[in-house]
């Protein structure tokens, strides 16, 4: 373990180096022109990956986009990790707001800016040098290990349901491990024991076969920008609880525990409303800001558009409106339960004189870690290690429908050990990766994979 450790120390900057190689390619999943580019992320991977003696390393085919795959099972006796990470990257819109520009990496304040640095590829990478550094210092790892590396996650991981069907057997393991998910604050190492599920849905109103002069037929038709604004509006009440009917029905209540545990966190109220830039705080009455944003569910319009959107005035009716919109699930919430009380409740909403079509676009489950199993206390220890602070345990937010799905399908624990940052800039311009935490995280990796090892009755 200690020349392991003075290998990470030694290849610090060659780590960085190779990581900014791989996010030249820009792995945009979203968008049908950069295909090649999320082949050649994932070919990318491999190669490097391959050369670390891998028993096995596959780019798997999806109807989609690839995911890669690799395995070094040689520790007979040892327990078996699955790592999952993700190499796809968000958009970058709005380009003119990156100080840089998102495929060319640059460094500056001990950062490293550029999409996916965080947003997964760092991420992954902290457990391919981690990897790296086990087998160029003593040949082996402590443990078995696989990885899987989705290309379709930053769009909902629509193909991961076939490859965990067709591959179910690579993919078995005693523990999961995913890095994708950001710490409580600076120098804080912590464990997500908690992801939010999402559903999400496109709402589209039709009124007139096309735009009618406003003048002409200005209140002799509905006007469907009106009408969606109108059903927006109606999906909170005046307490900021949804309104949407059976919303709440499957909702687990937070135990008292849950709400100790959250409140004893170094939460920063002021800082946190700071980082957003918005005016005030916002939400569901009778909760406080952590509970809201990790452990209640809620239902979001990401985006609505219709009519005229050009430079100066023009008199129309328009004939059509449509908007996006997202709910964050928490247990035991369903996606597809809740697009269709969604569905119901903009059909219901929907006024004469218009035609409304909710269309499903995409979910995933949430997730809550059973966080008695002896592995948590495990990985605690490991990250403690690296970072020389006590961990602690949080949750978030966000979504990574893998997760549940994996710990459904396995019936094993799934350790959420993150390294980012919350004021990263994930999916937004400027991303960034602090590069002490991605040296202390490929140290962190090491060191579970060194504990993991260490464990007895695994199974
Ligand atoms: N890494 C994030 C998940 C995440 C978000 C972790 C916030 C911690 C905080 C992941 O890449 C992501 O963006 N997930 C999407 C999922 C969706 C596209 C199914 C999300 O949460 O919106
Ligand atoms: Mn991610
Ligand atoms: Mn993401």
């Amino acid at each position: 373990m200690d020349d392991t450790l003075a290998f990470i120390d030694l290849n610090r900057q060659r780590f960085v180096d190779e990581l900014v190689t791989w996010v030249r390619i820009p792995s945009i999943s979203s968008d049908p022109a950069h295909a090649k580019d999320v082949q050649r992320s994932a070919e990318h991977l491999a190669e490097g990956l391959r050369s670390l003696r891998a028993g096995r390393v596959e780019v798997w085919p999806t109807p989609g986009h690839p995911a890669v795959f690799a395995e070094w099972i040689r520790a007979p006796g040892k327990p078996t990790l699955l790592v999952y990470g993700h190499h796809d990257v968000q958009p970058v819109d709005p380009l003119a707001e990156w100080t840089t520009p998102p495929f060319e990496p640059s460094v500056r304040e001990g950062r490293l800016w550029g999409r996916g640095v965080v947003d997964d590829k760092g991420q992954v990478y902290v457990h391919a040098k981690a990897i790296e550094s086990f087998i160029r210092t003593s040949g082996e790892l402590p443990i078995n290990l696989r990885m899987i590396v989705e290309g379709e996650e930053e769009v909902g991981s629509a193909n991961l349901d076939i490859l965990m069907r067709d591959h179910a057997r690579d993919l078995e393991a005693d523990f999961v491990c995913v890095s994708d998910t950001a710490m409580f604050g600076r120098g804080i190492p912590s464990l997500c024991v908690g992801l939010r599920g999402l559903a999400y849905v496109e709402v589209h109103v039709d009124g007139p076969a096309f735009d009618l002069h406003s003048g002409t037929f200005g209140g002799g038709v509905l006007n469907p920008v009106d009408a969606l604004a109108r059903m927006i509006s109606s999906l909170h009440d005046e307490d900021g609880r949804v309104s949407v009917a059976g919303f709440y029905d499957h909702v687990l209540p937070l135990k008292e525990e849950d709400r100790a545990q959250i409140a004893s966190l170094p939460f920063d109220e002021a800082a946190w409303l700071r980082s957003t830039g918005a005016p005030a705080p916002w939400g569901e009455k009778g909760y406080s800001t952590l509970e809201r944003v990790w452990a209640r569910p809620t239902v979001d319009c990401c985006g609505i558009g219709g009519g005229f959107q050009g430079d100066g005035a023009k008199t129309i009716i328009p004939a059509r409106a449509s908007a996006k919109v997202s709910c964050r699930l928490v247990p035991d919430q369903e996606p597809e339960d809740i697009a269709r009380k969604l569905a119901a409740h903009f059909e219901r909403m929907a006024p004469r004189g218009v035609r409304v079509r909710v269309e499903f676009l995409h979910g995933g489950r949430p997730y809550l870690a059973p966080t008695d199993h002896p592995v948590y206390e495990v990985a605690k220890r490991a990250f403690s290690k690296a970072f020389g602070k006590p961990t602690v345990f949080m949750r978030e937010g966000g979504s990574i429908p893998f997760v549940r799905t994996i710990a459904d399908r396995s019936g094993k624990p799934c350790l959420l050990m993150g390294f980012g940052q919350p004021d990263e800039n994930a999916h937004a311009p400027n991303e960034w990766l602090d590069l002490e935490n991605y040296h202390l995280g490929i140290k962190s990796a090491a060191y579970l994979y060194d504990e993991i090892g260490q464990m007895r009755n695994h199974g």
